[in-house]
C-alpha cells in the first residue's frame, strides 16, 4: 500500500506523498544533487497510493461536487483512510495539501519546513479535495504559484526539491546557498564561464582580474540593479521605484 525508499536512516528529513500516481516518484527527484542526496540517505521518500483505499470494485476515489458544477472532487473518507494509514507507519510528519489557493511557497517557508522531521504531502487531482479532510486532518495549504496545475504531484516535487537542496551538505558548498536569488532579498548576479569571448560577447574584465573584493562589489551592484529592474518588491517600499522594460539586465 505504501512504497518506501531509503527509510533506513530514521534521522533523515522525510517526505511522504499521498497520491493517485505514486509511480511519478521519485521521478525528477532522482536526478542531480537531490537524487544523489536521496541515494546517500540524506533525505528519504515514500508514497501512499490513494487508489488502494478507493471504494468498491472500481476503487472509487471521487464524487460529483455537492451543489453542482464541473469536474469531480476527491472524497474525504477515502483520503482519510490513505492519510491515516500513512501516519500510522510514519508519525510526526507535518500535513500539507498542495493547493493553488494556499499560502505561497517562499524561501522563508522552505526554511521552516525543513525544521520539521518531515512532511506528509497530499497531492490533489480533479477539482480538488473535499474541504472536510483539510479541516479534520489539519492540512496546511501551500501553493507553488499563481497558476493551476493538473495535479499536486509536480507541486509536491517542486516543494521537496526546494527543501532538500537546503539540507546541510546536499549542495557541494553552503556558499552556493548564501549567494542565491532571494537570499538577503536580492536576485543573484549574472554568471559567466569559458570561453572568454563568445559571439562577440566578452566576460566582464573585472571577473578575470583576480581581485576578489572588487569582484564581490561588482556582483553586489549587479544584484541590486537586477533586483531593482525586475523585482523591486523584494527591496521593500522605500527603495521601490517605477521601472520600465529598458531598465532590465541587458542595460546594466
Ligand atoms: C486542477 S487542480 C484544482 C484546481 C482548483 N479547482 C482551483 O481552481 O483552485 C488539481 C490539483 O492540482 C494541485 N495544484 C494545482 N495548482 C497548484 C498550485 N499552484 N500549487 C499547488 N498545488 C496545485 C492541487 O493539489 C489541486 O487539488
Amino acid at each position: 500500500m505504501s512504497t518506501k525508499c531509503n527509510l533506513d536512516k530514521k534521522s533523515a528529513w522525510h517526505a511522504h506523498v499521498v497520491t493517485l500516481f505514486p509511480n511519478m516518484f521519485p521521478g525528477p527527484l532522482s536526478y542531480s544533487v537531490v537524487g544523489k542526496a536521496l541515494s546517500a540517505g540524506r533525505w528519504t521518500l515514500s508514497t501512499t497510493n490513494i487508489r488502494d483505499f478507493g471504494l468498491g470494485s472500481h476503487r472509487t476515489v471521487d464524487g460529483t461536487p455537492s451543489g453542482g458544477g464541473p469536474g469531480m472532487v476527491m472524497r474525504c473518507d477515502v483520503l482519510a483512510s490513505a492519510i491515516d494509514h500513512a501516519r500510522k507507519t510514519e508519525s510526526g510528519l507535518q500535513g500539507i495539501y498542495l493547493s493553488p489557493r494556499g499560502e505561497k511557497l517562499t524561501p522563508q517557508l522552505v526554511k521552516d519546513l525543513i525544521l520539521s522531521p518531515g512532511l506528509l504531502l497530499v497531492a490533489g487531482r480533479f477539482e480538488g479535495i473535499d474541504q472536510r479532510i483539510i479541516e479534520r486532518r489539519k492540512l496546511r495549504e501551500i501553493s507553488i504559484g499563481d497558476y493551476v496545475l493538473s495535479g499536486g504531484e509536480l507541486a509536491a516535487m517542486v516543494l521537496i526539491d526546494a527543501c532538500v537542496r537546503r539540507i546541510t551538505g546536499v549542495l557541494g558548498s553552503d556558499m552556493s546557498l548564501d549567494q542565491e536569488s532571494f537570499e538577503g532579498k536580492l536576485l543573484e548576479y549574472p554568471h559567466y564561464t569559458q570561453p572568454r569571448e563568445w559571439e562577440s560577447l566578452k566576460i566582464p574584465e573585472i571577473l578575470l582580474s583576480g581581485n576578489h573584493s572588487k569582484i564581490s562589489a561588482w556582483r553586489l551592484r549587479q544584484s541590486e540593479k537586477l533586483t531593482r529592474a525586475r523585482r523591486p518588491d523584494l527591496l521593500g517600499p522605500i527603495t521601490c521605484k517605477h521601472t520600465t522594460p529598458s531598465d532590465d539586465i541587458d542595460n546594466i
